[in-house]
């Protein structure tokens, strides 16, 4: 069986202040019991008092990103050690460090394996942008990225590191992706694991969609088995539609557990 996530990016939002009282607040509005994993992305600077925040509850910790080398000459970049001091996960590969900041399928491998080197659990992000799905281009795309950033990595370290699915041009759009459409990806990437890794990775990852999920809309896409959780951006930024979307998870699982995984 494997346990959904429900992870938060906050992006390049919450101050110090503020992004202490929404992890309190997410902290005490979950539900004990709950069967989800609930994973909070603060920027940088946030990591430490999140942390605090989440100290002593199953609330556990994201970076967004890291740089992938211990230490050294890079202004303004962060190291595996530094995250892995604050949080027990990192997301590698997300649409905006590929678009925005160019990183390349290159370096979300290689901050795949220093997370693995860490203890960090990456969470890798692939997705293909509206132009390469206009042209018929989306599982060649999803493949590529896949293959390129689990590339070299142990059999076991695929197994616990979780992906995302996130089309581009559903991130931050409110043009969610049609729940099936999302899963049939999902079900792409679980049968290329199991061909080309192990039939264990294909069974026990865990894989979630992202791209506009929020309390409306999640139910969709985690009716679907295939479908391990969410990686949400807009909706995590406030307790009130956060919360909703674990509560969500947790009855899903309520409802289709036993089947999940098997
Ligand atoms: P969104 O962002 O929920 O605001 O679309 C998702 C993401 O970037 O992970």
């Amino acid at each position: 069986m494997r346990t959904p996530i429900i992870a938060g990016n906050w992006k390049m939002h919450k101050t110090v202040a503020e992004a202490r009282a929404l992890a309190l607040a997410v902290v005490e509005g979950l539900e004990p019991d709950r069967r989800v994993e609930v994973i909070l992305a603060p920027p940088y600077t946030a990591l430490s008092a999140t942390a605090e925040a989440a100290a002593g509850s199953e609330v556990e910790v994201a970076a967004q990103d890291m740089y992938w080398a211990d230490s050294g000459a890079f202004t303004g970049a962060v190291s595996p050690p530094m995250v892995a001091e604050l949080a027990s996960h990192v997301i590698v590969g997300h649409s905006e460090r590929r678009h925005v900041f160019g990183d390349t399928d290159d370096d979300v491998n290689r901050k795949a394996h220093a997370a693995h080197s860490h203890e960090l659990i990456p969470i890798i992000c692939i997705g293909e942008t509206e132009v390469e799905r206009d042209a018929g281009r989306t599982d060649e795309v999803i493949v590529g990225q896949l293959a390129a950033a689990l590339q070299g990595l142990a059999a076991s370290e695929v197994r616990s590191s979780v992906i995302a699915y996130e089309p581009v041009w559903a991130i931050g759009t409110g043009r969610a992706c049609d729940p099936g459409e999302a899963a049939r990806v999902i079900g792409l990437i679980r049968n290329w694991l199991e061909a080309e890794q192990d039939a264990e990775a294909a069974v026990s990852i865990r894989i979630l969609y992202g791209g506009s999920v929020k309390p409306s809309n999640i139910a969709e896409y985690l009716n679907h088995l295939d479908v391990d959780g969410a990686l949400v951006g807009g909706a995590s930024l406030e307790a009130a539609t956060f919360l909703p979307l674990v509560a969500c998870a947790r009855d899903v699982v309520a409802e289709s557990g036993e089947r999940r995984g098997s």
